[in-house]
């Protein structure tokens, strides 16, 4: 390997890494935490659709990191319709990050 390619190499795994092992985690946990028994990628069910939440809160992503992941533990309300969300008991709050950061990664791309 050259050492241009070594660096970039080295720059992938420390950089992109755990980005995508934290992205993989989140896609597990959703499953793992039945998130999908309220929630759908793209259509409304009880709950919103991942991304329209991800849509909404794409402009203040890093605030509401801490705020989701709150919601996600202990429920909320009021702020996409009547039904409230019901606390999620059997998640952590390092499982609440990984799940509201992979929520908000969740906003469809420009042009889909
Ligand atoms: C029993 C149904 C139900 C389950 C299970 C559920 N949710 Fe929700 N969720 C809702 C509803 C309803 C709302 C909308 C609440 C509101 O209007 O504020 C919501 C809202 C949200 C929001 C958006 C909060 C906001 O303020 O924008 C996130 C993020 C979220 N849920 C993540 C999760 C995750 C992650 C899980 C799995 C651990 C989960 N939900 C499981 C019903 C559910």
């Amino acid at each position: 390997m050259s050492k241009p390619q070594l660096f970039m190499a080295t720059l992938f795994a420390v950089l992109i890494t755990p980005a995508l092992q934290a992205q993989e985690r989140g896609a597990a946990l959703v499953e793992e935490k039945v998130c999908f028994g309220c929630h759908q990628m793209a259509a409304v069910s009880i709950g919103p659709p991942w991304q329209a939440i991800a849509a909404r809160h794409a402009p203040r992503k890093d605030v509401m990191l801490d705020v989701l992941a709150s919601r996600i533990m202990h429920g909320g309300g009021g702020n996409w319709g009547l039904v409230p969300m019901v606390p999620n008991q059997r998640v952590n709050e390092e499982e609440a990050k990984i799940l509201a950061a992979w929520v908000l990664a969740q906003a469809p791309q420009a042009g889909q």
